[in-house]
């Protein structure tokens, strides 16, 4: 049994800390924040993460698992210290360290035993020297320390299964012993560690999740000439990830991807290289793509009806993903955003992020299911791949609406079915965008007040 302290308890640091007792250490969570502190000591997790606040609860009742604001309390007697601070964008895309320095300082100043601070956080390329240098100018010197990088790997909505199941442990630091005794604690999950230098470990943290945006980027770009062509990406993709040397995974064609991780990464990957002097030539792309993934779908809804003014929009789904409540950068926000802009009267539903929604987008009218979304609009899109949008009675739905277009921004359903029930379907990538006359496609949409409208 190890003494681990956690400094940041966001997905990362509370998964990390509270899986980190579930493996038999002492582990003592610390985050400035009192109201989520005062939520957890009550057993309570402050984020939707499936299956934490159990895992929190139970570890907190078998006397593994504490909280508190206070670092004097919380690292008083711990070997290792996991900072798992968020590093935010800064204005030019660079990672905002602030917290990390202040988590360092933190350590610093109180630590009067050996110990080895384990970075999580996400952080550029160097920091590794950066937080031993803040650390040893701050700390008395006869106190012994070792600096371990440690990126994460977890997916928000599966980040317990994937801190329990990693494909690799990744280990960054000068001191080899250090690494291998951070290593002894991730022993029980059986899996393959690497162990290299600070750097290094930096850089595979970066470049995994820059390769997978690229993956999803690169996707949308076919899809895009899937349109053009008459192909469907699905079955494009599900060809081309046959390929062992390819995979199936990170082929989604959709609305492209948000989170608090990978737009923040590839933006600060693309800063360092480029103030390094290194041009990032394909990263931009990346994320111009990406960019445009949102603007497609709200310009393929005003051509098809025309108009956005004064139009009801219903959005299926506000996430940035589906099995998580997080909106940071999701989708939603800039094609509500967009729609709005253009005098659209936009209605939402989404199962489990509505309440951080109300805070972050006002412009919007919630309603409490799917059903009520579409009732009377003109125009209803699937922004998050929920389940339970899956299994939607669309008969019912088209019916609901004035007029029936289905702009599918996460291609859940099927084309054919959807025009069989009525629908003016579009979904990304799935064969001709453009139709020969939308017109024809309105009237044989059969939806009702469009139909009156050609008879009268
Ligand atoms: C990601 C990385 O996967 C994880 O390793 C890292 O630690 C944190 O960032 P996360 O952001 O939680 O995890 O979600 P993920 O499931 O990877 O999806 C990222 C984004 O890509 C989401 O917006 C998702 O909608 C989008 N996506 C994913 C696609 O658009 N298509 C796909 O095929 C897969």
């Amino acid at each position: 049994m190890r003494k681990i302290g956690v400094i940041g308890l966001g997905y990362v640091g509370l998964v990390t800390g509270t899986c980190f007792a579930d493996l038999g250490n002492r582990v003592y969570g610390i985050d400035i924040n009192t109201d989520k502190i005062t939520k957890l000591q009550k057993g309570k997790a402050p984020l939707f993460e499936p299956g934490l606040e159990e895992m929190v609860e139970r570890n907190m009742q078998r006397g593994r698992l504490f909280f508190t604001t206070s670092y004097e309390e919380g690292l008083k007697d711990v070997d290792f210290i996991f900072i798992a601070v968020d590093t935010p964008s800064g204005q030019e895309g660079e990672a905002d360290l602030r917290a990390v320095r202040q988590a360092a300082g933190g350590v610093a100043e109180l630590m009067s035993h050996p110990f080895t601070i384990v970075n999580k956080s996400t952080v550029p390329i160097g920091t590794g020297d950066w937080v031993a240098e803040t650390v040893s100018a701050n700390l008395r010197p006869e106190v012994e320390f070792s600096v371990v990088s440690n990126p994460e790997f977890l997916r928000e909505g599966s980040a317990i299964h994937d801190f329990l199941n990693p494909d690799r442990i990744v280990l960054g630091s000068t001191d080899r012993r250090a690494a291998e005794r951070v290593a002894e604690l991730y022993t029980p999950l059986g899996r393959p560690v690497m162990i290299t230098d600070l750097r290094t470990a930096e850089m595979i943290k970066y470049a995994s999740n820059a390769f997978l945006a690229t993956r999803i980027s690169f996707i949308n770009e076919i899809a895009a000439i899937c349109e053009k062509l008459g192909a469907d990406v699905k079955q494009v993709a599900a060809g081309m990830g046959l390929d062992h040397r390819i995979g199936p995974d990170y082929l989604d064609a959709g609305l492209g991807w948000g989170g608090s991780c990978f737009p923040k990464d590839v933006r600060a990957l693309a800063h360092m290289a480029a103030i390094h002097g290194a041009h990032p030539q394909l990263l931009r792309a990346v994320m111009d793509i990406n960019q445009d993934q949102r603007r497609r779908v709200v310009r393929t809804l005003r051509e098809i009806l025309g108009t956005l003014h004064g139009k009801n929009i219903g959005l299926l789904g506000l996430a940035y993903k589906p099995n998580t409540d997080d909106l940071r950068e999701a989708p939603a926000l800039e094609i509500v955003h967009l729609l709005t802009n253009e005098g659209a009267k936009v209605v939402a539903y989404d199962p489990v992020a509505m309440d951080n929604a109300r805070n972050a987008i006002t412009e919007v009218e919630y309603k409490n299911d799917p059903y009520e979304v579409a009732r009377g609009s003109d125009g209803l899109l699937v922004i998050t791949e929920w389940n339970e949008f899956k299994h939607l009675d669309m008969g019912r739905i088209q019916k609901s609406m004035r007029q029936a277009v289905l702009i599918d921004g996460r291609n859940i359903y099927d084309p054919d079915a959807m025009r069989q029930l009525g629908f003016i379907y579009r979904g990304i990538g799935r064969g001709y965008g453009e139709t020969n006359s939308v017109a024809e496609e309105l009237i044989a949409a059969k939806s009702p007040a469009t139909v009156s409208d050609s008879e009268s």
